[in-house]
């Protein structure tokens, strides 16, 4: 028997490895072909903490308080030269996947399906055999290289990872090169090379309510969440507020209510910006924020979309008086 454990570095790269049972989190990772800096291996240094983000866990009983003190491990730190997983665990390792002397995986696929769901949004799926093997954390993203260029763009991953197959939820930049190939050339078939997973979004232990904030296409990590939470359920509940510019913009709303007959205690609601619109729900996220929903600062928020629309909507809950007991960001941000 083994436990999947992720490995985030500092560079946004994961790295998931299997530990055996009784096997410690660094001797799994060195088998696998990872270093974590490491220097006693006794639990007297201190040189391999890391923070455990999720998981059960032994913290082992070897270490000395100079290594690792009791508020440290109240806290979730560890010393991976002793931590034996008891479950699946994502740990946090402070150095670059490429002082560890790994780096993000590579992998092929092809087109198994490529839909305009509007002028502004495109579904895209990618299948391959090599695909089965890519492991990642809900909220995550992976970099696709444009075919015929050298260039990749970003994109979160908008489905769990199903036989081998896994989804996207793009927007058209007119003009942009991942668009004008997704728009113009791109076909069932046609393969893509991708590289990851990556990013630090991506949704943690859920210990109290949610409040997922939704910009755009900035939906798409949001609905690989909440396939997760309703294969794993949760006891809190959920709310997505879901905020597009146009009436066209809003799309995959039959995937939201099937999430909400899935999932007991999630609920959501859309809203278009643009004045023009004949949705019954006008204006910005931040419009549609009830004073429930930050439930004075006893939630977590998510929130993902366009630059603007993140900052705007950062800068509103700070308005407000309430620091959200965790507050996790993604932004879409144009390559450079
Ligand atoms: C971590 C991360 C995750 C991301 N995930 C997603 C995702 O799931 N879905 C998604 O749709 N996008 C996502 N993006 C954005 C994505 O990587 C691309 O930037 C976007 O798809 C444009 O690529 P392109 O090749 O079509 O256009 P480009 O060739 O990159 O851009 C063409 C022109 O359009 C401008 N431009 C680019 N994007 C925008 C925009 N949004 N609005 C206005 N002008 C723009 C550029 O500055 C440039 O001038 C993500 C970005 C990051 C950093
Ligand atoms: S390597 Fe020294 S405490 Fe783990």
């Amino acid at each position: 028997m083994s436990h999947k454990i992720a490995l985030n570095f500092e560079d946004g790269v994961t790295r998931f490895i299997d530990a055996n049972l009784g096997e410690t989190v660094a001797d799994a990772a060195y088998r696998q072909g990872i270093n974590i800096p490491l220097d006693c291996r006794d639990g007297a240094c201190g040189a391999c903490k890391c923070f455990a983000e999720a998981g059960q866990y032994d913290l082992g009983e070897e270490y000395v308080e100079d290594a690792l003190s009791a508020e440290e491990a109240e806290q979730g730190y560890v010393l991976t030269c002793q931590m034996r997983a008891e479950s699946d665990c994502v740990v946090r390792v402070p150095a670059s996947s490429d002082v560890c002397k790994t780096q993000q995986a590579s992998f092929e696929a092809a087109i198994s399906a490529v839909r305009q769901l509007s002028d502004s949004t495109i579904a895209l799926s990618i299948k391959g055999e090599s695909l089965s093997k890519l492991a990642f954390l809900p909220g995550q993203y992976v970099n696709l290289k444009v075919p015929g260029s050298e260039q990749s763009r970003a994109y979160s991953f908008s489905t769990l990872q199903k036989d081998g197959e896994v989804s996207f939820l793009i927007r058209n930049v007119p003009g942009g090169l991942m668009s004008s190939f997704l728009t113009g050339l791109a076909k069932a078939g046609d393969s893509m090379t991708l590289a990851g997973p990556l990013g630090s979004f991506y949704l943690r232990e859920i210990k109290r309510p949610l409040l997922l904030l939704a910009g755009g296409t900035g939906l798409a990590p949001f609905t690989a969440m909440l396939e997760k939470i309703a294969e794993q359920g949760s006891e809190h509940p959920l709310h997505l507020i879901y905020g597009v510019t146009n009436d066209f913009d809003l799309v995959e709303m039959d995937k939201l209510e099937a999430l909400a007959a899935r999932i007991p205690n999630f609920t959501y609601s859309a809203c278009v910006a643009s004045p023009d619109s004949s949705y019954p729900h006008k204006g910005y996220v931040t419009q549609h924020i009830a004073p429930r929903h930050l439930n004075d600062g006893d939630v977590d928020v998510y929130l993902c979309g366009p630059p603007p629309m993140v900052e705007a909507v950062s800068q509103y809950i700070r308005e407000q008086g309430i620091a959200p007991a965790n507050f996790y960001y993604e932004k879409f941000a144009a390559s450079a």
